[in-house]
């Protein structure tokens, strides 16, 4: 069926911007022609294929018996993503079943490969909408959530057919044994250190949330700066003490990525602004700090500027310890590939951290050029993404044969 990396090259042309960037958000037809294109994949190497309730698209190779070994990741990106964010971990999954089947392997245990819906979250300010569903969270306070147009997420799902009243039918996590993710690092480690593989340890956990300060619009040149209620202000000194507190920290990361200035005008003083906080951390003791701080930081800023503050939180997900007995299993087909690993955490957030929490779960790494990911510029070169697949294969060989 042709190399991994042809399939993520033809993969990519879904949702493809002029600038090399890929978008394919949660629900559009983009993501859906994705799914598509995907679905004709996974018939092509043999797996029964459905879309399950929760938008999340499973192939099953149905061999042997009792709980299934699941691996994936997602198609959906963030805007003007890159091509390997999520597609690798998918398309490595198909890749390796047919690697698998060449080599005339029977899985004592079904195989599923999944693509789960909306890991990114960029479109609902929300994450791991499918694999929430699939481990059997309650979504109920999602599905009212709106995109930037006002849509919500339950008439995102009526437009592509889907009833999200149904959306607990998609919990399957009881049908599973372990997980395990192929993905790209997305940080500069392994390419700093000059190894093939990572082999992740932990995933961090993260407090996710929408803030909105309100001052009042006034002319921009008539009134006096010490009597401006500026919303804007307000912001770029929350983004910046939140700044300066990761910086201080080397467990931390703190990032506010929109920001929405109302009226937005230069002339006008900001009387409304929208954004976005993203804090990370691997400790947990750190994440719930976190939960303290950025509140009483957004809380007290608002004071001193005269802004009125709401704050919403939209990602709440306490960090994971990776199974040891699959990263053991993980560094044992890397080292009959002959690939150099490296243990190390990932500061970025995956479908692991939520499926972890109820089955042993593993992440393999990739090296990604410069560091680079949530840009048009992610790279991993077809060895490196070839390597990365044959690990995945042998890692669901070793947790499949018994
Ligand atoms: C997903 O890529 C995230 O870490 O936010
Ligand atoms: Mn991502
Ligand atoms: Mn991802």
């Amino acid at each position: 069926m042709g190399s991994l990396a042809d399939s993520l090259e033809e993969l990519a042309r879904i949702g493809a911007a002029e600038d090399g960037g890929v978008t394919r958000t949660a629900w559009t037809p983009e993501l859906f022609a994705a799914y598509d294109w995907v679905a004709g994949r996974m018939r092509a190497v043999g797996l029964a294929v459905e879309v399950d309730p929760a938008g999340n698209l499973v192939g099953r190779w149905e061999a042997g018996e009792g709980k299934a070994v699941a691996v994936g990741s997602h198609l959906d990106t963030v805007p003007t993503g890159g091509r390997l964010d999520g597609a690798l971990g998918v398309l490595a999954g198909v890749h390796a079943v047919a690697h698998l089947r060449e080599q005339g392997f029977e899985p004592a245990r079904p195989v599923w490969v999944i693509a789960f819906m909306d890991e990114e979250g960029p479109r609902f300010g929300a994450s791991f909408f499918g694999s929430r569903a699939f481990s059997g969270d309650d979504l109920g306070s999602y599905l009212g959530r709106c995109d930037a147009a006002g849509t919500t997420v339950a008439e995102a799902m009526r437009e592509r057919g889907f009833d999200s009243a149904h959306t607990g039918a998609a919990a399957r996590i009881d049908e599973v044994s372990a997980y395990i993710e192929l993905h790209i690092e997305q940080g500069p480690v392994l390419e700093a250190q000059g190894r093939a593989i990572g082999v992740v340890t932990s995933i961090v956990g993260l407090r996710g949330y929408r803030a909105r300060l309100r001052g009042q619009a006034n002319h921009a040149g008539t009134t006096p700066m010490a009597m401006r209620r500026d919303a804007f202000v307000g912001a770029a000194r929350v983004a910046l003490e939140l700044r300066d507190f990761a910086l201080s920290r080397p467990d931390v990361t703190a990032n506010v990525g929109r920001v929405i200035v109302s009226p937005g005008a230069s002339n006008v003083v900001p009387g409304l602004v929208e954004f976005t906080i993203d804090t990370r951390s691997v400790d947990p003791e750190t994440v719930r700090e976190l939960e303290r701080l950025v509140p009483d930081v957004a809380g007290r800023i608002a004071r001193e500027e005269g802004l009125e503050l709401e704050l919403e939180v939209t990602s709440s997900v306490e960090p994971l310890q990776l199974d040891q007995g699959l990263q053991r299993l993980i560094e044992d087909a890397a080292s009959t590939e002959g690939a150099s690993t490296l243990r190390l955490p990932s500061g970025a957030g995956h479908d692991g951290l939520i499926l972890g929490r109820h089955v042993p779960a593993a992440m393999i790494f990739v090296p990604s050029r410069g560091g680079i990911s949530h840009s048009p510029d992610e790279y991993s070169t077809p060895e490196q993404i070839e390597l990365g697949m044959r690990v995945l294969a042998g890692t669901i060989a070793r947790v499949s044969r018994t």
